[in-house]
């Protein structure tokens, strides 16, 4: 039996990596540690809450004492806690500092005194940068970071302190890139559970100005056996990209979720572009597929379908997150967006 300590557990990628691993290792304890901001939903994980080999705790990273005494006995960290959205960080920009850059240290830091065997930090392609529509070029794990956005420097420096940690005090640390994701309970404030749920709704699907840009996706069950993968089999101190190289425009996202639902043309409403909107990112994940046996098991049209599908049988669970808790929410930021056209 190992216990592993998940944080950021309420959040879309969290939740999901915690049925994974729960489904996947029966004889292990599973810690959940999560704030429950805005973006944590208790009721993503309702079928594992009684189970006894699950544990919530709701705690901030950035409080060392809580992190240290919940690092106690435990095997491995997989760091998800995170402010997670570009829209956002660019109204709030020193809230992803507190959390993604001082979080993470704090973590490492209780992680280190308790001897934890190993720290997974959750990185994101969007660390390096972007790319031009034309360029015929991918990221490597090693490439140097040079994020753009206020979230991209934060994600990049809490990357420059996991490594820090590797090189000062031989923490047994791995950081994985992976591009962007979709699949089940993912807050409907980024663009396939936003659309979707719009669409279901009839309301305008909010499309930035630069609707070429383009993005890699990837279904949230293939980031989480890579993740599992990096536990097992990655070398320490080092870094993995994770991606399938499919990639989907902003506009090619609209057409197929229009089309699964039936739904008009007319909905697609033009907005002004993302302050600082990143074009492009590709991973070169040769590394991940040739090292660790890793590739993508879901193709893109399925898991698409199946997520667009997800939310159409979940409509209770995104009207909850799109009212009540979360109406200040939508009412002072998304419905700005949509003011803004
Ligand atoms: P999310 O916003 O859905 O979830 C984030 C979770 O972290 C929430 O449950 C929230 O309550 C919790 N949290 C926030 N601040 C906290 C704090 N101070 N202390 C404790 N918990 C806190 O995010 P997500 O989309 O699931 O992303 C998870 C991780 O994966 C993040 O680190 C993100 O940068 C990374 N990532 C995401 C994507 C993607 O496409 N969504 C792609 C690559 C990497
Ligand atoms: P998003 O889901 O916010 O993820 P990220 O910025 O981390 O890649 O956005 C994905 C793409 O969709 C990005 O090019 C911005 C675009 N987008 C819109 O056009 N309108 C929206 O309302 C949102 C949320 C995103």
């Amino acid at each position: 039996m190992r216990t592993i300590l998940v944080t950021g557990g309420a959040g879309f990628i969290g939740s999901n990596f915690i049925h994974y691993w729960m489904d996947a290792y029966p004889e292990d304890r599973v810690l959940n540690v999560d704030l429950l901001t805005y973006a944590g939903n208790l009721e993503n994980l309702k079928s594992v809450s009684e189970d006894l080999r699950y544990t919530f705790i709701r705690a901030d990273i950035t409080d060392f004492e809580v992190m240290k005494r919940a690092m106690q006995g435990v095997d491995f960290v997989v760091n998800f806690a995170a402010e997670s959205h570009n829209d956002r960080a660019v109204l709030d920009p020193g809230v992803f500092v507190r959390t993604n850059v001082l979080g993470t240290q704090i973590l490492l830091e209780a992680a280190r005194q308790a001897g934890v065997k190993r720290f997974h930090h959750i990185s994101t392609c969007e660390v390096f940068g972007d790319l031009a529509l034309d360029e015929d070029r991918a990221f490597k794990e090693d490439d140097a970071y040079v994020p753009r956005t206020p979230y991209n420097a934060s994600k990049a420096g809490a990357n420059h302190e996991v490594m820090a940690y590797f090189h000062t005090y031989g923490m047994p640390v791995t950081i994985s890139h992976c591009s962007n994701n979709y699949g089940p309970y993912q807050f409907p404030e980024k663009l396939i559970p936003l659309f979707t749920t719009n669409a279901l709704e009839d309301k305008p699907l909010p499309l930035f100005k630069s609707s070429a840009n383009r993005r890699e996706w990837i279904h949230v069950d293939d980031h989480s056996r890579a993740i599992d993968m990096i536990l097992q089999k990655g070398t320490v101190g080092e870094a993995y990209n994770i991606g399938t190289g499919v990639e989907k425009s902003i506009e090619d996202i609209t057409d197929i979720i229009l089309d699964a639902l039936q739904k008009p043309e007319s909905l697609k409403t033009y907005v002004p572009d993302r302050l600082g909107h990143d074009r492009r990112y590709l991973l070169d994940t040769s590394k991940i597929r040739s090292k660790l046996g890793w590739k993508p098991e879901k193709g893109f049209e399925e898991g698409i379908r199946e997520t667009i599908r997800w939310y159409v049988d979940h409509r209770e669970w995104w009207e909850r997150v799109k009212s009540g808790a979360y109406q200040e929410y939508y009412k002072t930021y998304y419905y700005d967006k949509i003011g803004k056209q």
